[in-house]
């Protein structure tokens, strides 16, 4: 472990000015977020026009201090339509909460996990047992992780290809940091696909509502007409099929790679796949949290780390640079070891943290456990593909690209 780093004198934001060029940024993020902090944990980036945030202690101060570093609409994702959960810090965001908490809190997730995860899974692994051979990304996590979030909707008739269509829209239409007019039209455009295809579903959900998510939305939400009040909610439904498709497929696959690169993990698991998987989840979310940075805007003058930041400035919480933090990590951040101490103060940050700490932890993490517990217990003498060379991929979200993997048919 390496010592604490000194604390920063309070300064002026010019002197903590970090000269990147974004592609080197968006070409290789985890060594591009390492130099920035080690110029300082909090520097101003111009050619992103924006703050970042790459210490583990300064991004968990500014997740704790939600009236100066506040949540905000950002320009480029104006798409969503209206006001949603993640950029209200107020009464709006104690009601959705409220509203999402009788589907998603953790005493929800064994129900869930019997009615609508263990068929996914079981139903993806029996699709895969005979080949022998595929990518686990494409052709378990990422329909894996649709199909359980369809289950929570109650949205399986839509299909998985719209489904995915409309989150891997969402995702770059969140990640448009360079605000491609292109990607930001296709995003606009789910956006107004996603309103046309639920509000008749809304209006059946008045009339018949079921226990579900999106009647716990409807019930609560603001407005005197059906219309009005689908507007309310709709943003925030789009956050949750953003995040609740997109972000367990995303840590799974990450957990497999480091499971399966990992010689002593992986055969312990392999032979008890129970033994240290709880380990092997929280360190693969460390290793490569799925949701890479998240934004806030100061509210007041403030400091973070030492560093004077203006109000109203763009601030980018790296949970990439926190997680990899060698002050709380250690020399070999970068590497995955499932038996780091995460707890405490070396806790990571992948869900984030304080107001808005991610609403559908607990269900992720299960869709994640059963779809290790199936792959590793199901399909005998898993492995990666040397072959075909897995890496990471990613900037605003983050997972590897493609994971070809072989296993032996019985
Ligand atoms: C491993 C999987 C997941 C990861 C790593 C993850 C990560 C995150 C992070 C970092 C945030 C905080 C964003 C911020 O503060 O700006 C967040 C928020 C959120 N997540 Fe997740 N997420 C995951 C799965 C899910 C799932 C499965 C759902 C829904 C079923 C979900 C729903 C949400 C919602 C609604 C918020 C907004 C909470 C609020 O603003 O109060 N997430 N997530």
């Amino acid at each position: 472990m390496t010592a604490p780093r000194q604390s920063i004198p309070a300064t002026t934001s010019a002197e903590y000015t970090a000269d990147v060029d974004p592609m080197d940024m968006l070409a290789d993020p985890p060594a591009a977020l390492a130099r920035l902090r080690a110029q300082s944990p909090v520097v101003y980036v111009p050619a992103m026009r924006s703050w970042w945030v790459t210490g583990h202690a300064e991004v968990l101060d500014a997740l704790s201090r939600p009236g100066e570093f506040g949540s905000r609409m950002l320009d480029h994702i104006t798409y969503l339509s209206g006001r949603n959960v993640l950029v209200d810090d107020g009464e709006h965001h104690r009601r959705y909460r409220r509203a999402m908490a009788p589907t998603l809190k953790p005493a929800a997730i064994g129900r869930h996990t019997a009615r609508i995860i263990a068929p996914v899974v079981a139903e993806a692994i029996a699709a895969l047992r005979d080949r022998g051979a595929a990518d686990l990304v494409a052709d378990f996590w990422e329909p894996v992780a649709v199909r359980c979030f369809a289950g929570l909707l109650g949205a399986n008739d839509l299909g998985e290809a719209t489904l995915r269509r409309w989150y891997h829209s969402l995702a770059l239409g969140a990640a448009n940091f360079m605000h491609d007019e292109g990607t930001a039209e296709q995003a606009r455009a789910t956006s107004e696909e996603i309103d046309a295809t639920l509000l008749p579903r809304m209006r059946e959900l008045e009339e018949h509502p079921d226990n579900g998510l999106v009647a716990h939305l409807l019930a609560m939400a603001a407005g005197a007409t059906l219309e009005e009040r689908a507007a309310d909610i709709l943003p925030t439904i789009k956050i949750l099929i953003g995040a609740g498709e997109q972000e367990p497929g995303h840590a799974g696959s990450s957990v497999l790679a480091g499971i399966l690169t990992a010689p002593d993990v992986r055969s312990r698991l392999l032979n008890d796949p129970d033994d240290g998987l709880g380990d092997a989840i929280e360190e693969g979310l460390r290793w490569c949290p799925p949701v890479q940075a998240i934004s806030r805007y100061t509210a007041v003058d403030t400091t973070l780390g030492g560093v004077s930041i203006a109000a109203d400035q763009w601030v980018n919480l790296s949970l990439q640079g926190a997680n990899h933090d060698p002050a709380v990590f250690g020399a070999d951040a970068a590497h995955f070891r499932p038996d780091r101490d995460l707890t405490g103060r070396f806790a990571p940050l992948a869900f984030g943290g304080g107001l808005h700490m991610c609403a559908g932890a607990s269900f992720g993490r299960a869709v994640i456990r059963a779809g290790l517990l199936g792959l590793l217990r199901e399909l005998p003498d898993l492995a990666l593909d040397p072959a075909r060379p897995w890496s990471f991929t990613g900037f605003g979200f983050r997972a590897p690209g493609a994971l070809w993997s072989t296993w032996r048919v019985v």
